[in-house]
């Protein structure tokens, strides 16, 4: 089993989006799949609950009982032979409160927008979740994945530069899409769309879902060398 929490004390950095497009992709694949909602907001456990029975069947587990309005969908432990479980978490997250999430996790992985304000602010975050992870003694593997990009610009490379240089793996770079909208309003994931538009939107998810499950990343730029090039000339 492996767990994945998805994390930023920043709000609005597309946690849940990538929780439960995540989780999406791994019950689409096949895969028992567990999506943990620690946030007050629900969010998560909003979208798990709409999401049609004739879809993967996805596991929730019940972390915030007073936004869960039905029982159809919700485990109170996990299910034997589960194979990820993904935590969702919220704004502002008191680390302790999540602590046993951190304790059981293989991965960290924590969005980030492209933009001054989110940059600085999160890697404040990172600060804070790297001195909590040594008090603690948590060994996960940490990753940034670039959220709702919607150009390669300076803040784009600045994201790079910076998480680079605290030594935190950048695992992906998910494009802003109106794709994303349309998947939450159908409570399902791109992955499970099959519309040609989701396609290119799929192809974003490659190189994050190879760090998970633990397959060295390919170039975040596989589909422009000379991309690629840029963002490794800015790193240097
Ligand atoms: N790649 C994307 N493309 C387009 N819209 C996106 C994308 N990612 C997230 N969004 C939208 O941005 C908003 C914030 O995303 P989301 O709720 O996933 O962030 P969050 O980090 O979970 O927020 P919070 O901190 O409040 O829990 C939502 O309206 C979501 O639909
Ligand atoms: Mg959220």
């Amino acid at each position: 089993m492996r767990t994945i929490v998805v994390l930023n004390g920043k709000g609005g950095s597309g946690k849940s989006t990538i929780s439960t497009n995540l989780a999406g992709y791994f019950a689409n694949s096949g895969y028992l799949t567990v999506l943990k909602d620690c946030d007050p907001q629900g969010s998560s456990s909003a979208w798990l609950e709409q999401r049609s029975s004739a879809r993967a069947k996805i596991y929730g587990i019940v972390a915030n009982r007073t936004h869960i309005h039905s029982t159809r969908v919700w485990q109170h432990r996990i299910p034997p032979k589960t194979d990820y479980v993904i935590v969702d978490s919220p704004a502002g997250v008191d680390l302790n409160r999540i602590l046993d999430s951190l304790r059981f996790a293989n991965k960290i992985l924590i969005p980030v927008i492209p933009s001054p304000i989110d940059i600085r602010a999160s890697s404040l975050f990172i600060h804070e979740l790297l001195k909590f992870m040594k008090i603690y003694r948590i060994k996960p593997e940490i990753s940034v994945c670039v959220s709702r990009v919607t150009r390669k610009g300076p803040s784009y490379y600045a994201l790079l530069r910076v998480f680079g240089n605290l030594g935190i793996k950048i695992s992906g770079c998910i494009n802003e899409s109106e794709n994303y909208i349309r998947a939450a309003e159908l409570s399902t994931s791109i992955h499970e769309m099959s519309s040609p538009s989701c396609e290119k939107d799929k192809l974003d998810w490659r190189s994050i879902v190879d760090w998970i499950t633990g397959d060295e990343p390919i170039s975040l730029d596989k589909n422009n060398s000379d991309d690629k090039k840029v963002s490794e000339s800015a790193l240097a």
